[in-house]
Parts: structure tokens; sequence; C-alpha cells
């Protein structure tokens, strides 16, 4: 008997073998999309002589700066026995000592002293940790969290606006309570600034509603309203050129100073599931005099400013109570940023996992930051494809 379409698609629905691939969101994405370069602390807050315990990513990780002053990221796990590196690990010349039996390792994580067992040892030679790349600019350490035997890290290429002498900025840093990737939809969404931030600073200023369009870039896209420019948080560019960046821009009036409108250079950094840590960097267009200027108005009443409209944003972002906002959601034509962003974000995600799984297939073993093995499962249980 043939069967109603209705019938077919609820049938579909659960049955595990032709569930399509999914957005991947559950086990992929909110831990972030891996192989990028992301900032991860601040250089102010690093000090030297040990190590220091972050997650990133999901990952625990331990931060230590060597006595040349270069930073390492390192898996907070110590291959001995497990023991956490960032729990009284200190540095001694070039390489981390674990606390617990004083094995050493230098930054690129191999180990090069296995006290216990005195001088002669072959056991160091077998035994390493996963040390991340990392880069120190602009004030900032960047890691490069991923698996650089399938994605060699590229080089960290950041914004014109942080190269060049005409421009000049502060750093801003927010943890909040909302997954990575609910900020990054609100930042790939202008329209929220005539809502959210009606009352603050400039943004009160032009039309309430709009049509969005969006064109491509080199390296991501733009999403702009088509019924104003100049007046409002009127475009946002997302950028993926090795990081996942973003650029925004607000105009500025008179009394704010010399420089033009106000850009606004973003990165969010998934702490874990349910938390994220952004650097927004507040850029202006001086240099010389100006750039003092700029940074006495900054000082004195400007970052004030900035820090009441960021409120609004942690307190909405933190009001969705994470990535379950998505199942309820009706997008808008404005969100057509948002959607066009988790579109990249999940074709980035899933090119990835074909060259995880291509190579698990050929004998190598996941990292433990991987997030293959519900697929690998799936696989060993004879599923073409399974939602993760
Ligand atoms: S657990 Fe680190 S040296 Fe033993
Ligand atoms: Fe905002």
């Amino acid at each position: 008997m043939r069967r109603q379409s209705g019938d077919l698609s609820r049938s579909a629905r659960y049955d595990t073998r032709v569930v399509k691939r999914p957005a991947a969101i559950d086990a992929g994405l909110q831990l972030g999309l891996r192989n990028r370069w992301y900032p991860i602390f601040e250089s102010k807050d690093l000090g030297s002589g040990k190590a220091i315990g972050i997650k990133r990513l999901g990952e625990e990780l331990a931060l230590w700066r060597d006595s040349s002053g270069q930073p390492h990221v390192f898996i907070d796990r110590c291959p001995h026995r497990g023991a956490a590196f960032s729990e009284g690990g200190t540095v001694h010349g070039q390489e981390l000592q674990c606390w617990y039996h004083g094995f050493r390792y230098d930054g690129s994580g191999q180990c090069t002293a296995v006290p216990v067992e005195g001088e002669q040892t072959a056991l160091a030679n077998r035994v390493s940790i996963t040390s991340y790349p990392v880069e120190e600019r602009w004030g900032m350490i960047w890691a490069y969290i991923g698996e650089v035997d399938l994605f060699p890290s590229p080089p960290l290429e950041l914004p014109d606006e942080m190269l060049r002498p005409d421009w000049a900025g502060h750093i801003a840093r927010a943890t909040w309570r909302a997954n990575w990737l609910l900020v990054i939809d609100n930042l790939m969404d202008p329209m929220h600034a005539s809502w959210l931030h009606a009352k603050s600073y400039t943004l009160s200023k032009g039309k309430k509603s709009a049509r969005l369009a969006v064109r491509e870039l080199d390296d991501g896209f733009i999403v702009e309203r088509e019924n104003q420019r100049g007046v409002n948080f009127d475009w946002t560019e997302y950028h993926d050129n090795g990081s996942l960046w973003f650029r925004l821009e607000i105009p500025y009036p008179r009394s704010a100073g010399p420089g033009g409108p106000f850009r606004i250079l973003g990165w969010s950094t998934p702490v874990d599931a349910e938390s994220s840590l952004s650097y927004f960097l507040r850029m202006r267009h001086v240099s010389g005099w100006q750039r003092r200027l700029w940074d006495l108005l900054y000082g004195l009443y400007l970052e004030r400013n900035h820090w009441n409209v960021l409120e609004q944003d942690r307190r909405i972002l933190e009001s969705q109570r994470g990535l379950s906002s998505r199942l309820w959601e009706h997008m808008a034509q404005t969100d057509i940023g948002v959607v066009r962003l988790r579109r990249m974000l999940n074709e980035a995600y899933w090119s990835q996992q074909e060259v995880y799984l291509a190579a698990a297939a050929a004998g190598r073993k996941p990292s433990s930051g991987e997030r293959v093995k519900a697929l690998l499962a799936a696989r060993g249980a004879g599923r073409e494809a399974i939602p993760v």
C-alpha cells in the first residue's frame, strides 16, 4: 500500500538511518570551531613562574610563560598520572614542571626529565603533552586550538586597524553566561541596536525597521541595512581568515572628539557550553595628539558609555538561556546575517569532521578535543549518518 506523505515524514523522523546532516550545535559548534586562532587571555594578566588554569573551547588548559617571556598553552593534564599542571606547576627556564612528581616539559610539550627515575631514563622521550601554537600580539595571547597534524596552523592575521599606526584602541573583555554562538549571532544582527540600545548614546538615531542585505567578502560577508548608512549600527562584517572575527561601526557625534566613527573589532572565545569570553577592541582612526585625546575622552566618559551598552547585550544574551533558545525561533528578514553566519559555520564544521573521520578510519587516534566519538560509534553500528 502506498503511504501518505505525512506518514513518510513521521516515520523518517524516527529512523536514525535517514537523518540528514543536522545543525552541528549539540556536539560540535557549541564548544567552538576548532582549528582557528582564538584570543584566550590578556598579556598583562599572565605573570611568570607558574602555570595557571583556564578553560577554553571546553578544554582545561594550562597557560605559562617561560623565562624568555614566551607564553605556552598545554592541555592541563600531566601525561604521567593526570595531575593538572595548573595545580602547583612551576616554570624553570624554558620548562614547566609538574608539582606531583616533578616531570618536566619543554614548550613543545615534550617531556625532558623524569626526576623520580633519576638522571638516566628512557621514559621522557616517549611522553609528551599537546602544546597549542601561541602568539602574543596586541596585548593578547592567541592560541590556535585544534589538531595541527590535520590542520596546520596558518599565520595569525589581524585586522588592518590593529597593524596600522593611524588607528588606536582599547581592549574590552566580557565574560558572559552565554554560549559563544549567541554572542556572535548578536554581532551579525545590527537591528538589535535600534531596540536593545535605543536609549544609549548614539544608538537612538535612525529608522527602527529595515530590510537587510548580505554581500560576500573574500573571507566572509557583510550584512547591512538597505535604508540607512552612517546613522546607527548599520552594517557588520564577519571574517574567517584563520580566526573568526567581526567588524562593525557606530557613528560618533562631534562631542566624542576626532577620529570619526567608533569601530569595534570583536572575537568570542567559548569557555564551555554555557559561557564565553569576548574581546571587543574599541578602535578609532587617530594618531598623535588625536590619539591622546581619544585616550583621554575614553577614560573620562566614553568607556563608561560603552560598558552601559555592553551590559544591555549581556543581560539580553544571558536571558536567552543557552542554545535551547534556537528550538523556538521565528526568524525575521532582519535575521539574514544570523542565518548566513550559522550556515557558514556549519559548513566549516562539517568539512573538518570529514577530515577527522577519514583520519580516524585510517587509524589515527582522535585527540581529546575532537568530538568525533559519537560519529565513530554510529559508524561502527552501521548507520550512515547520525545526529550529533
Ligand atoms: S602526575 Fe605529573 S609528574 Fe606525576
Ligand atoms: Fe549590542
